[in-house]
């Protein structure tokens, strides 16, 4: 999704989003090829581009005001570098500035939102118009300068929105849900490195091969699982395969006692599910509602032991 330039980014300006991501089943397995299941939220990253006098990426609230440089050794200047050596022959250089609407390090796909809005925001002020692949594409060379060995389901929903399911061999496949899911995301106060819990679990692949693969294996039946229970509109079930997928997860040691506690305290609120989202070893948990009304006795149950929460409806 693109706005086009309005009065209030000024008449030179052109506005790229970038959509966050929860994931609502499948994370880690996904970097081994196995499938999961996430969705784009409404909430994730504005970018602005406007003609200057130097190529620059700035984000205010990070207190980044960056070159682009492919030999920096900040990821986000090298990133943009390479976003622009695509589009070379530039008309300009080129300032692009961020508003980043999500907590970074909380499982909720910011730098793959920042990089699709950015990528989105350079074809604005460009008039240029890439496809949901061709920003898939480019944003995850984008992700690679962060995590190193991403999947590539954060960037790829980003650039698609809805819900998809996702795997590195047959990349995204939208898929259908008759309603609207209810969602509550709870951030656990924690931030956490995805590179660091990705290296956490291959180092238990190295040690325990066939442990790692059997709950991997056991998680790409709980998204096979999901696939018919969200078609069939069947939000018990769903919920309950995303608690399951959370009791997997922690046996790879990737929950922490605040994701816990905070998914209990889901779940005792009426939650039909609840589980931690993206990387894990802190971030945030998604707790899967009813409907809006649930969703917001889940939000008021989690409010006090939380660092911060909001409701998402997310739908296909
Ligand atoms: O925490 P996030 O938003 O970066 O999500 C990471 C998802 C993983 O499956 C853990 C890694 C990946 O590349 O898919």
């Amino acid at each position: 999704m693109t706005w086009p330039s309005s009065s209030r980014y000024g008449i030179a300006s052109r506005v790229g989003f970038g959509a966050g991501k929860v994931i609502l089943l499948g994370e880690h397995g996904v970097v081994y090829g196995y499938p999961a299941i996430a969705a784009g939220l409404a909430l994730g990253v504005e970018a602005t581009a406007k003609r200057s006098s130097e190529h620059r990426l700035r984000i205010d609230s990070w207190s980044l005001n960056l070159p682009a440089d492919p030999d920096s050794e900040e990821p986000l200047s090298r990133a943009f570098a390479m976003c622009l050596d695509d589009r070379e022959p530039l008309p300009h250089p080129i300032e692009v500035a961020c508003e980043v609407n999500l907590p970074p390090g909380a499982g909720l796909g910011c730098s793959a939102a920042i990089g699709v809005a950015t990528l989105r925001a350079l074809d604005e002020i460009l008039n240029t118009q890439s496809s949901p692949e061709q920003l898939q594409e480019r944003s995850l060379r984008w992700e690679k300068f962060f995590h190193g060995t991403p999947s590539g389901i954060d960037n790829a929903v980003s650039a698609f929105g809805g819900i998809v399911r996702y795997t590195r061999g047959s990349g995204v496949r939208r898929m259908s849900c008759p309603s609207a899911l209810s969602l509550v995301i709870a951030h656990s106060g924690a931030s956490s490195s995805t590179k660091d819990m990705v290296e956490s679990v291959q180092r238990q692949q190295r040690h325990e091969p066939q442990k790692v693969a059997k709950v991997f294996q056991a998680i790409a039946t709980l998204v096979q699982n999901a696939e018919h229970t969200m078609a069939s509109g069947n939000l018990r079930h769903l919920g309950q395969l995303m608690t399951l997928n959370q009791s997997l997860l922690a046996t790879l040691m990737l929950s922490t006692g605040k994701i816990e506690e905070l998914c209990e305290i889901a779940r005792d609120a009426g939650a039909l599910g609840a589980k931690l989202t993206g990387a894990g070893g802190g971030g945030c948990i998604i707790a899967l509602c009813e409907d809006s009304d649930q969703a917001f006795s889940v939000a008021e149950a989690l409010h006090e032991k939380s660092e911060s929460v909001f409701m998402s409806e997310v739908s296909s």
